[in-house]
This record gives structure tokens, sequence and C-alpha cells, in this order.
């Protein structure tokens, strides 16, 4: 009777008081803690549960040491507890890589000769949105950004604003992971404005914005072209031709950018405001140089076509007709000027011996003096 008593005031006391619902969020596969406290002392024993997944045990710990004989498979190798701090009534979990299906309602059970608890907790898993990358398709550019959670929206913008319709639905797929995969692509329709496009999941927004493109004249021996004028700090650098050869890369202003080795006969250097310095070029370096400049933010795509003034290609080959056509017009005036010196020649003796006879003709008499071809 007492003894029964003793045991119904034991259970009346140790009654489990459950905690509310405490909210986690964590960064896909990144680590995570999912928290829970107790009073603590010793013979702890601890069960975590993922209730959502179906009340799957991910980790037990008891005779003071980790109990995973019963763990489910999807969590093998990511928990692990404090350890030195569970005496203290410490019995967080540290949950590793975490994915988006350990998202869910997590139970804590704790027990120690003191007492038991139940504590809850809901974990949510963000992938936010990391890159919007826009890429040019014949008349189109495509907006995509992938690996996001929950499913993120796309929003295309002009500037200035137009009254083009933008309310075509974004393609949107579904990873392994079951991370979501967006993409829009629209038909560049108007060449006088920006583009920009806006993908955001959550807090997380990112955006990338098309410039229209800029014409541009450079001469063969040196050319600069400027990214953008905004003053957008340069994490990321990319020079592209034609918008898919890459000229070089910078990744941070304080270090070196990479020239592709097709370029670097070309390349002189890149300025502080990531404008591209160009020597050296020819006729078939004339087409489009994007530049694309990201910071954590936004990616700015600017477009310059380049023409090339004049260049070494076209002036050794408009040197090499001056030079056949001068050695021709000298080939021409030599032999004209033969002809005529030979002409000349001709008349000349034809006057000689015509003066000679007349000479003859005319002063016979003075024998004593020679006759002069000069007379007259
Ligand atoms: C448990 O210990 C870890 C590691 O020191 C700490 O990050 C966490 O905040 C602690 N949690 C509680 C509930 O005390
Ligand atoms: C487009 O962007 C460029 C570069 O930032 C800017 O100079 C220009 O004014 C913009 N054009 C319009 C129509 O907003
Ligand atoms: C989503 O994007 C990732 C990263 O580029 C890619 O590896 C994956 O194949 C894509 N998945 C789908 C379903 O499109
Ligand atoms: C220009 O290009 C030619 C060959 O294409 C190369 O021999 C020359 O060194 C280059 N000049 C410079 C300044 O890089
Ligand atoms: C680059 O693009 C321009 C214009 O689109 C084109 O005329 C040129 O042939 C292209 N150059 C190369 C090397 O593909």
């Amino acid at each position: 009777m007492t003894r029964c008593l003793a045991v119904c005031l034991l259970i009346g006391n140790f009654l489990s008081p459950a905690v509310g619902n405490t909210e986690v969020s964590c960064v896909f596969m990144e680590s995570c803690i999912l928290p829970c406290s107790f009073q603590g002392g010793t013979d702890v024993v601890i069960h975590w549960i993922h209730v959502t997944a179906g009340d799957v045990q991910i980790h037990s710990y008891y005779y003071n040491t980790d109990q995973l004989a019963h763990q489910d498979q999807h969590f093998k190798g990511r928990t692990s507890m404090f350890k030195d701090q569970i005496s203290r009534g410490n019995a967080s979990l540290q949950l590793a890589e975490v994915k988006i299906q350990d998202q869910g309602r997590y139970k804590c059970y704790t027990s120690t000769i003191r007492g038991n608890k139940e504590s809850y907790i809901n974990l949510k898993i963000n992938a936010p949105v990391e890159r919007v990358k826009l890429e040019p398709v014949e008349n189109k550019i495509t907006c995509s950004s992938e690996m996001i959670y929950p499913e993120p929206e796309l929003t295309w913008s002009t500037s200035p604003p137009s009254n083009m319709n933008f309310d075509m639905k974004p393609e949107v797929q579904r990873t392994e992971e079951l991370l979501y995969n967006i993409s829009s692509s629209l038909i560049l329709s108007d060449p006088d404005v920006n583009y920009t496009c806006t993908v955001s999941t959550g807090s997380s927004r990112k955006r990338a914005s098309w410039f229209k493109p800029i014409s541009l004249v450079g001469s063969f021996a040196e050319t600069v072209i400027q990214c953008s004028d905004s003053n957008t700090k340069i994490t990321d650098l990319i020079w592209r031709f034609n918008h898919t050869e890459i000229i070089l890369i910078q990744t941070r202003p304080d270090v070196p950018c990479t020239v592709s080795e097709r370029w670097k006969q070309q390349v002189k250097g890149v300025s502080e405001s990531a404008s591209l310095l160009l020597q050296n070029l020819s006729s078939h370096h004339e087409g489009i140089y994007s530049c694309e400049l990201s910071d954590a933010g936004e990616t700015l795509i600017s477009n310059n076509f380049l023409r090339i003034k004049e260049s070494p290609a076209i002036s050794s080959r408009l040197f090499r007709a001056s030079v056949i056509a001068a050695t021709a017009a000298s080939v021409l005036l030599f032999v004209l000027a033969l002809y005529w010196t030979n002409k000349k020649g001709q008349q000349e003796n034809n006057r000689m011996s015509l003066s000679a006879e007349t000479q003859m003709n005319t002063v016979p008499k003075s024998t004593d003096e020679a006759p002069s071809p000069q007379s007259n």
C-alpha cells in the first residue's frame, strides 16, 4: 500500500512535461544544432526521435555512451552529442550535412533519477539563392538559378519600366536532393532597355542584370573596354568574347586575373574598375565583349560591340597592294622612259646624219676646216 503510493507519487512527479516547439533553421549541407536541455545529473538517458519521419530513432545515449544500434540509416554518421556537457544538462544534438529530408519535428527525451522530460524542435532547412545566371541563347536570354529551397520565385523587370508581359511561368525542376532549379527565357524584343531577373526564396534574394549593348570602335594597337559604371565591388569578374569564349577571370580584386591562353597576346590588363585593356587586335577580334561582374547580391552583365578601325591585317594588305601598284607603275615608267630615250636617240641620229649630209653638201669648199656637227 505504501509502496503503491510511493510509486503513484513518483509517476505523478515524473510525468514527462512536454515543452513547446522550438523553431530551428539551418542551411542545406551545413552543420546544425538541435537544442535540448534538462536538469542534468547522473544515469542520463537521452533519445532523439524524428517524429515527422515516423518516430524514427536518430540518436540515443545511455550508460554514458552513444547507443546507435537502432539508428535510422538516413542519419548514419551525421549525429553527435556534446558529451562533456551532458552531465551539466546539455542534450543538444549536432546534425551534420543537413538535408531537406531532415526537416520536421524532433523529440528530445531525457531521463535521470531526478525525472524525465520531452521537448520538441521544429527544424526547417533552407538553401539560399547562390547565384543568378543570365545567358544569351539566339534572340533570347535565359535566367536561371539552381539548388534552392524552399521553392523560389523568379521575376523579370526592365529599366526603364516597360509594359512587356512577363507573366510566363518559369520552368521549375526538382533535384534528387529535393532542391529546386528554376529558369525562364525572354525574347530580347526591345534592344534599348536593360533587363533584370530576380530570384528569391524566403529572405534570400539575388538578381542579375543585362545591359543593352554599346557600340565601340577600337584601334588595333590599343583599346579599352569599360565594364560597368556602377560601383559594384568586384568579387567575381569574367570577360567573355561573343558570349561563350572566356577571355579572363578574376575572383578577387587583390588576386591577379587569369587570362585564357588564346587571349594572352591581346590582354594588356584589367583596371581597378574592371575595364579591359586590349592590344595587338586584328579584324577577327571584332565582336561582342561582355563583362560579368558579381558581388554578394547581384550580377551585372554589360555588353559592348567592338569594331576595329584599322587592323594590321588590313593595313598590311593595303601595304602589299601599294607595293605591287608602285612596282607596276615604276616598271611602266621605266618602259616608257626607255622607249622615249630610244626614240630620242634615234631622232638625234637621224638629225646628225642629216646635218652631216647638209654640211657635206653646203660646206665642201673649206677643206682645211673639219666639218662640225654643231654647225648650222
Ligand atoms: C550545448 O553545447 C554546445 C557546444 O558547446 C552549445 O553550442 C550549445 O549551445 C549548448 N546547448 C545548450 C542547450 O546548452
Ligand atoms: C542601362 O544601363 C546602363 C548601364 O548602367 C545605363 O547607363 C543606362 O542608363 C540604362 N538604360 C536605361 C534605359 O535605363
Ligand atoms: C539542377 O541544377 C544542378 C546544378 O547545376 C544540376 O546538377 C542538376 O542536374 C539540375 N537538376 C535538374 C533536375 O535540373
Ligand atoms: C602581337 O602579336 C604577335 C603575333 O600575333 C606577336 O608576335 C607579338 O609579340 C604581339 N605583340 C605584343 C605586344 O604582344
Ligand atoms: C563574333 O561575333 C560577331 C558578331 O556577332 C561575328 O561577326 C564574329 O564573326 C564573331 N567572331 C568569332 C571569332 O566568332
